[in-house]
Order: C-alpha cells, then structure tokens, then sequence
C-alpha cells in the first residue's frame, strides 16, 4: 500500500502495481504543509479522494476519515462515510481508533462500508500523546492494542494499519488477526507495507524516522530540473527553434 492524494501521482502509483492506495490525512502534512493532521477538512478529504479514483484502474482506492468526522458520534460518522463513499466513489474508509470508535465503526460497517482500523502510533491524537515517538512499548498499551486489534478484525474490519510500534508487537498481532495488518514501522512480521509516497520518493525531506526507506532523491531532481529551466530561460535558449510555432 502506497499514499496518493492526485490524479497525476495516484495514475503512476497504479500503474506501477500496488495494491492498495490510501488517500491519507496525510495529504494535510504533505500536501497542506499543516505540522499535523488534524485541520485537513471531510471536502479536502473527499477532493484528493476523487482525484485518486478518477485516475485509479486496478488497485483497491481508501479514504482516511479526517479527525473530527467520527469520534464521539457516530451518526455524524455514518454521514461522513457516506459522503466520501457518494462523492470520491473510493472502495473504503480508514479511522483510526479502537475501543473508543467502536460505535461509529459498526455502523458504518453496518451501512455496507469497508472499513480499515488504524492502530498504534495514531497521528490525528499526537496532541494526546505529545510525541511521534514508538507508541505500545509498555505492557499495558501493547494489551490494549492486541485488544482493539480483536475487536476491530470482530466487528468486521478489512484491514488494520499498525504504526509505530515494537516489531514484536506487529508481529503478535498479525499472527493473531485472520486479516491483513499492514504497517509502517511495525516490523517486518505483518502482512503489508505502506509508506507515505512523498516520503519513499524523497520529495519530503525533513521527515527521517528510523522506518523510511527513501527509493529515490526526487527532491535533488527536481530542483535540478527546476534551475536547468531556469537558466535556459535567462540565457535564452528556451524556446528553441523547433520548440515554437
Ligand atoms: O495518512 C496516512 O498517510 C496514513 C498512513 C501513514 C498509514 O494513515
């Protein structure tokens, strides 16, 4: 599973064989340039959703539900589900959460919505945790974890995304869990992988955490295009003869 929040870069990443593409609240990090993920909006969320699908032929399209939209009612949670089923036409919704967004999980299952649970390290309560350090590394959150893990695969999730968190752990669960765990600093013992696609293709710089495997500096290739154009410009030799009417 790679992140794709375009039509442009979601077209390429399809193309190129994943199976899953996620249209991550992550766009509000990499896209938005927000420190977070929570300002992202349910219409942001639903705008790079469209764009992903309408570029989307063969690999399984989910949509992050943004922070705001399901916790702590899940009639609103229901609504927003909706919203982004009717209007991006994506295969299913992520949320993250166990226990606690249990209610809003059911009933959107109970609409006819996949859902994919999200567990672990969970970015959209980094103001809870204070850090984006490993989460579950002591006894007591790690049962937790393996808990919420049980009930989401009970309830009828999909798929859980594991961030952040011991390998064992990861490991643990996935042996657990009769469905797919895919994780991002989980280890290699899951099921899956995702990465942010910014960040694998080294468009992100800043961001360095210890699981991030860059498979491309595009970062210095743009930027070298981007001066080569440049100075073609200043020197005039752009356009060229053949390159104008
Ligand atoms: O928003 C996102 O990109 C994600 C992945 C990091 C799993 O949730």
């Amino acid at each position: 599973m790679l992140t794709a929040y375009d039509y442009s870069m979601a077209k390429l990443v399809d193309q190129a064989g994943v199976d899953v593409i996620l249209v991550g609240d992550s766009a509000s990090n990499v896209m938005a340039g927000n420190e977070t993920t929570l300002p992202i909006t349910l219409d942001q969320m639903i705008y790079h959703g469209s764009s992903v699908v309408r570029a989307v032929k063969r690999s399984l399209v989910v949509v992050d539900l943004p922070f705001g939209t399901y916790q702590g009612n899940s009639k609103e949670a229901l609504v927003s589900a909706i919203r982004i089923m009717k209007e991006t036409h994506a295969d299913a919704v992520k949320m993250e959460g166990g226990e606690e967004i249990l209610e809003s999980v059911n009933r959107i299952l109970s609409a006819g919505i996949p859902v994919m649970g999200h567990l672990g390290l969970m970015p959209q309560s980094i103001h809870k945790y204070g850090t984006y350090s490993v989460r579950a590394k002591q006894d007591e959150e790690a049962k937790k974890l393996i808990s919420d893990a049980k009930l989401l695969e009970e309830a009828g999730c999909f798929a859980i995304v594991l961030e952040k968190i011991p390998s064992k752990l990861g490991e643990k669960v996935a042996k657990e869990l009769r469905i797919p765990v895919i994780g991002i600093g989980a280890g290699s013992g899951v099921d899956g992988q995702v990465l942010v696609i910014h960040d694998m293709l080294g468009i992100t710089q800043e961001f360095s955490p210890r699981f991030l495997r860059r498979y491309h500096n595009l970062a210095a290739e743009i930027r070298g295009a981007v001066e080569n154009y440049i100075n073609d410009v200043r020197i005039l030799d752009f356009p060229n003869e053949k390159e104008q009417y």
